[in-house]
């Protein structure tokens, strides 16, 4: 056979392969609203820059008449390509063929673009849709499963892992997102879960759909374990390109710079967010927004714990992550998740050479009950290893309360901050004024003649001494006190002069931080 032929019989075997489940299967997932796999990976990468490879792989099943079965490219795709310039590999899971279910060659393929990934210190993107371990090929998927886990954390922290749900994700389907850096789900789309309604049902007798259980609305808001809740698919692949463009390919390199760009101060004007009644709250992403580049900021974690902000935007054209309490939601407190929140991402920061911006206004830990038996303890101390093993640039801001364990674990100077700044509005403080008159005054306030009038003497006596960031200042707890509309030049100068920041914790294997 010559040239022309082999090259039409390539042709023809490229086109059965590319046709997945066929087109009944792919009809049912259009149905309800879902890309085929190969349109996903074509939607998030840059035009003609895919190559596919192991296009001809085979599955390896023997037992319950899988030796009969075709399974095109084993139900999974997986190559590389680039996002605005930027090269990833990738790999879809395709739902049409045996329900992206993953057998052993389907996991082969892929850990060796895992592999490859980690070779070439680049990023990789799983698209989940898949119903976990292929059960007729039984520990031969569970292996498949471990080799994936393993890879997924040695690559923690060396490249960066995005997973996208998208679709009915059960079993060991998402241990590996969970695994991962970042979690994206599309509404009405994606479910997690390790269990599903059925089996439920059969072991507890409880009846719940899908969506209850595992939505992806319970992920962003309720769990979690998803960090990005978009619409559509398409506005989900908008989101991880923008993603993209904030991280760097890995742990050695930096974010790609970007050029300045002043923020957009018609809409959101520094001066015009904090209320003058310190009672009052605010959006505090009104003020990340009034000291970012063009007032672009990319949210994380938007519906979940939505006491603190994360995310990231651009100083000056370099990448910063920013983590802000969130007065307009539970005062700022933290607590549990927050602390979860805040700390994961100080961590990601950390790893991959983003500087860290914090925007202080808590009055504290959350009180109660519910919160201590929920391990706030824990919980919250993952915020000071956070901070405190962090030694990328970081540079903090506070801008009204910043009062006890809040004070020190909003990255204060204490935790190795680099530079601090305060407003002239900061109230620095071991408690709320209300409180701390209650407790330190508390025999003059009880035999006063008129204890409510002595109350509000002592709380005014508090706040005069406290209530402002002069004492901290005086003791060099805060290296200068700044109008609010100086803060964007005391960040950029901060940054320009951290450029060369390198610091090197004690040798040890690595630290035990409070899991
Ligand atoms: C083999 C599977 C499969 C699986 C689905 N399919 N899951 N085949 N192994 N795990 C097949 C179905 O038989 C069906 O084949 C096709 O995929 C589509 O599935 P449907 O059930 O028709 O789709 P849908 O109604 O949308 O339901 C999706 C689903 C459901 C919720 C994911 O299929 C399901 O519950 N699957 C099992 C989920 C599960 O328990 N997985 C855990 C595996 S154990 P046909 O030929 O009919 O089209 C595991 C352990 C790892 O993962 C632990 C690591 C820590």
């Amino acid at each position: 056979m010559g040239l022309k032929h082999k090259t039409a019989d390539l042709k023809k075997r490229m086109r059965e392969a590319v046709k997945g489940g066929g087109s009944k299967a792919i009809e049912k997932q259009k149905a309800i609203g879902k890309k085929t796999a190969r349109e996903r990976i074509l939607s998030i990468l840059d035009a003609k820059s895919f190559h596919e490879y192991d296009l001809f792989v085979e599955h390896a099943g023997r037992d319950f008449d899988m030796d009969k079965k075709f399974l095109p490219g084993d139900g999974v795709i997986t190559g590389t390509g680039s996002i605005s310039g930027h090269p990833v590999c990738i790999y879809a899971q395709d739902f049409t063929v045996a329900g992206g279910s993953l057998g052993w060659a389907h996991a082969k393929k892929i850990t060796k673009i895992m592999d490859h990934a980690m070779k070439l210190k680049i990023p990789i993107i799983g698209i989940n849709d898949s119903g976990g371990a292929r059960i007729q090929e039984g520990v031969n998927a569970l292996a498949g499963y471990g080799e994936i886990f393993y890879r997924n954390t040695q690559a923690s922290g060396v490249i960066p892992q995005i997973s996208v749900i998208l679709g009915p994700c059960a079993g060991g389907a998402v241990y590996s997102p969970a695994l991962t850096d970042f979690v994206f789900v599309v509404d009405k789309v994606s479910k997690m879960f390790i269990t599903g309604p059925e089996v439920i049902k059969t072991v507890l007798g409880e009846e719940i759909s899908m969506e209850e259980l595992g939505g992806a609305k319970v992920h962003a808001e309720i769990t979690g374990n998803a960090h990005f809740f978009a619409e559509s698919e398409e506005e989900c692949f908008d989101q991880i390109k923008q993603l993209i463009s904030f991280i760097p390919w890995n742990f050695e390199k930096k974010a790609e710079t970007f050029p300045k760009k002043p923020p957009k101060t018609r809409q959101y004007n520094i001066d015009d967010i904090m209320p003058t009644d310190p009672r009052q709250p605010y959006d505090v992403r009104d003020v990340i927004k009034s000291i970012s580049d063009d007032s672009e900021f990319l949210e994380i974690h938007e519906y979940f714990a939505a006491n603190i902000v994360i995310g990231f935007s651009r100083i000056a054209g370099q990448t910063v992550g920013l983590v802000a309490n969130q007065p307009l939601v539970l005062a700022g407190v933290l607590d549990v998740d927050s602390s979860d929140k805040a700390a994961r991402f100080i961590r990601y920061c950390d790893s991959f050479n983003i500087p860290l911006i914090t925007l202080v206004d808590l009055p504290g830990y959350l009180p109660g009950v519910e919160q201590e038996h929920a391990g706030v303890i824990r919980h919250g101390a993952k915020v000071l290893y956070a901070y405190s093993e962090a030694t990328v640039p970081k540079i903090t801001v506070i801008m009204r309360k910043a009062y006890g364990g809040g004070y020190i674990a909003m990255c204060s100077h204490h935790l190795r901050a680099d530079f601090v700044c305060a407003w002239p509005t900061a109230e620095i403080a071991v408690m709320g004024p209300e409180g701390a008159a209650n407790i330190i005054f508390r025999n003059e306030i009880k035999n006063a003649e008129n204890p409510d009038e002595m109350r509000k003497q002592k709380i005014k006596e508090y706040k005069n001494k406290f209530s402002n960031p002069y004492v901290a200042a005086a003791y060099g707890y805060i290296d200068a006190v700044v109008e609010p509309r100086e803060t964007r030049n005391f960040l950029v100068h901060a940054l320009e002069v951290s450029g060369l920041k390198s610091e090197k914790g004690p040798k040890k294997k690595h630290g035990i931080p409070p899991f």
